[in-house]
């Protein structure tokens, strides 16, 4: 008997070398251990905290990461650009304006028979760059994919929580799971909407969590007393992954199970 559920595993937002070390670290044991059938990972920020190398895509690659998907910083590094425009493994949010380099969607086949999974990278508007309109982006796309396969996640990289909610409810019943990147802190909001939608506000930060969001302390904050602008230096230490587990029947494309991983889980101290 063959495996009647496909396993996705989704990694939230790799940053810098921490990033990296802990996803080359980890993930071939998750793979076996929840028996994975397919990796998405976002690494807008896997370059040195801020956009995708070539390097960092072999390593996540050599990893097990099948798909990368991008966001509003996937084009900070320059020379990135002609892998972008034809690596099928990479992805950046549909929704820029025609021309931009590289893709927002692609079909990938899963292991075991399975058949295939689309993977959408879509990007809000609420307080990031007005691009076209993620909702209406995302029907076009379902609209190419679903005579394909119903085994459809989408990346909402996204800076508002209620954008992204709105997301998840308008593409209810339509695709597997949406899922937010970019905020980098994990929520814990997933579930299983009523028409078999996994949904998760923001799958988290990969990275250094000693930190704000992945940047070094200071610089950080020395941007918020001073208002000017302060160099991006990553982060290196108290390094976490954050991941979201899916699980998707084949057939219909539902989903049956989310579940969240945050590893190592933080220190709280104890209130006994
Ligand atoms: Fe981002």
């Amino acid at each position: 008997m063959g495996k009647k559920t496909a396993t996705i595993l989704f990694i939230g937002d790799v940053v810098g070398k921490p990033g990296l070390q802990m996803v080359s670290h980890m993930l071939k044991g998750l793979i076996s251990k929840h028996s994975v059938d397919f990796v998405i990972c976002n690494g807008e920020n896997a370059h040195n905290g801020k956009g995708m190398s070539r390097e960092a895509l072999h390593q996540l690659r050599e990893a097990g990461v099948n798909v990368i998907s991008g966001g509003n910083h996937t084009w900070n590094n320059f020379n990135f650009f002609d892998t972008l425009k034809t690596d099928p493994h990479v992805l950046r949010p549909q929704n820029y304006p025609k021309g931009a380099y590289g893709k927002g969607f692609g079909i990938y086949p899963l292991s075991d028979g399975l058949g295939d999974i689309a993977v959408i990278n879509l990007q809000g508007r609420t307080f990031m760059s007005p691009i076209e309109c993620p909702f209406r982006t995302a029907d076009w796309v379902i609209k190419q994919v679903k005579e394909k396969t119903r085994c459809i996640v989408v990346d909402m990289h996204a800076e508002a929580t209620a954008e992204k909610i709105a997301l998840g409810w308008y593409l209810e019943g339509r695709v597997s799971a949406v899922v937010g990147t970019h905020t980098h802190v994990q929520t814990a909001d997933e579930r299983i909407l009523p028409r078999g939608t996994g949904y998760c506000s923001d799958v988290g930060m990969t990275g250094p969590h000693h930190s704000v969001i992945g940047m070094q302390i200071k610089s950080a904050t020395d941007r918020f007393l001073f208002q000017t602008p302060h160099k991006y230096e990553c982060a290196e230490d108290d390094v976490h992954l954050s991941a979201v587990l899916l699980q998707l029947d084949p057939e219909t494309g539902k989903a049956t199970g989310i579940e969240r991983i945050f590893y190592p889980e933080f220190d709280r101290g104890s209130i006994l």
